[in-house]
C-alpha cells in the first residue's frame, strides 16, 4: 500500500515552480506589479446579461476544461494503487489511461501556449511569466510520467504504485495550483483591468 496520499498530490502549491528568468537565463520583460506600461484603465461593469456572459466566457470555458483535468488526475491517483486490476485493467491498460490523460493535458497546454497565451500576454504579465512558469514545471513532471509509462509498458512487472504516485505527488500540487490560478486570471474583474468588452469578444477561447 502506498504511503502517498491523494491530499499530498492535489493540495495546490507553487513551491516547485522555477522563475522563468532562471530557466531562460534572462529577466522577464515586464514587472508583475505596478507595471508602468499597463494602461490606467478599468472597463465599466457589465450592464446586461449578454455583456456579463461575454466577460464570463473566458473563465467559464477554461474552468470546464480544468474540472475535467482535476477529475482525471484524481482518478489516475485512485487507480494507481493497483486497484485498476479490480476493474479488469492490466498494467498496460492502465498505462493507456495514464497516456490519455497525459495527451489531453499536453494538448490543452499546447493550444494555450500557441494561441491563447501570446495574445493575453500582450497586456497581462501573468500570462507572459507566472502561468508559463507553471506550465514549464508541470511539463517536467509530465515528461517523467511519460518515461514511467514507457517503462511499465515495456515491463509490466516493474509497475510500482509508490513510484507512480511519487511522480503524481511531484507535480500534482503545481497542476492544481495552476488550474485554479489560470481561471482566476480570466475572471471578469481581472480582464476588465486589461481589455474592453469589444476586445474580450475577440479573445481566442
Ligand atoms: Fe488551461
Ligand atoms: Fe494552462
Amino acid at each position: 500500500m502506498s504511503a502517498i496520499t491523494l491530499e499530498a498530490c492535489i493540495t495546490p502549491s507553487r513551491s516547485a515552480v522555477k522563475p522563468l528568468a532562471a530557466t531562460k537565463g534572462s529577466k522577464p520583460k515586464r514587472q508583475l506589479k505596478g507595471d508602468p506600461d499597463l494602461p490606467d484603465y478599468v472597463a465599466p461593469e457589465p450592464k446586461t446579461n449578454m455583456d456579463r456572459r461575454e466577460w464570463d466566457r473566458m473563465s467559464s470555458r477554461m474552468e470546464g476544461f480544468h474540472s475535467y483535468f482535476r477529475l482525471a488526475f484524481k482518478q489516475l491517483f485512485e487507480l494507481s494503487d493497483g486497484s485498476f486490476e479490480k476493474r479488469g485493467l492490466s498494467v498496460r491498460d492502465f498505462m493507456g489511461v495514464a497516456e490519455d490523460f497525459h495527451e489531453h493535458l499536453g494538448f490543452h497546454h499546447g493550444i494555450e501556449e500557441r494561441h491563447i497565451f501570446p495574445v493575453l500576454a500582450k497586456r497581462m504579465p501573468q500570462f507572459a511569466v507566472e502561468h508559463q512558469e507553471e506550465h514549464n514545471a508541470i511539463h517536467e513532471g509530465m515528461d517523467k510520467l511519460q518515461a514511467l509509462i514507457a517503462k511499465y509498458r515495456a515491463d509490466p512487472s516493474s509497475y510500482s504504485p509508490d513510484e507512480f504516485r511519487a511522480n503524481l505527488a511531484s507535480w500534482g500540487p503545481t497542476l492544481f495550483y495552476h488550474l485554479n490560478e489560470e481561471v482566476e486570471s480570466l475572471k471578469p474583474d481581472v480582464l476588465r483591468r486589461y481589455w474592453t468588452l469589444d476586445e474580450v469578444r475577440k479573445l481566442p477561447m
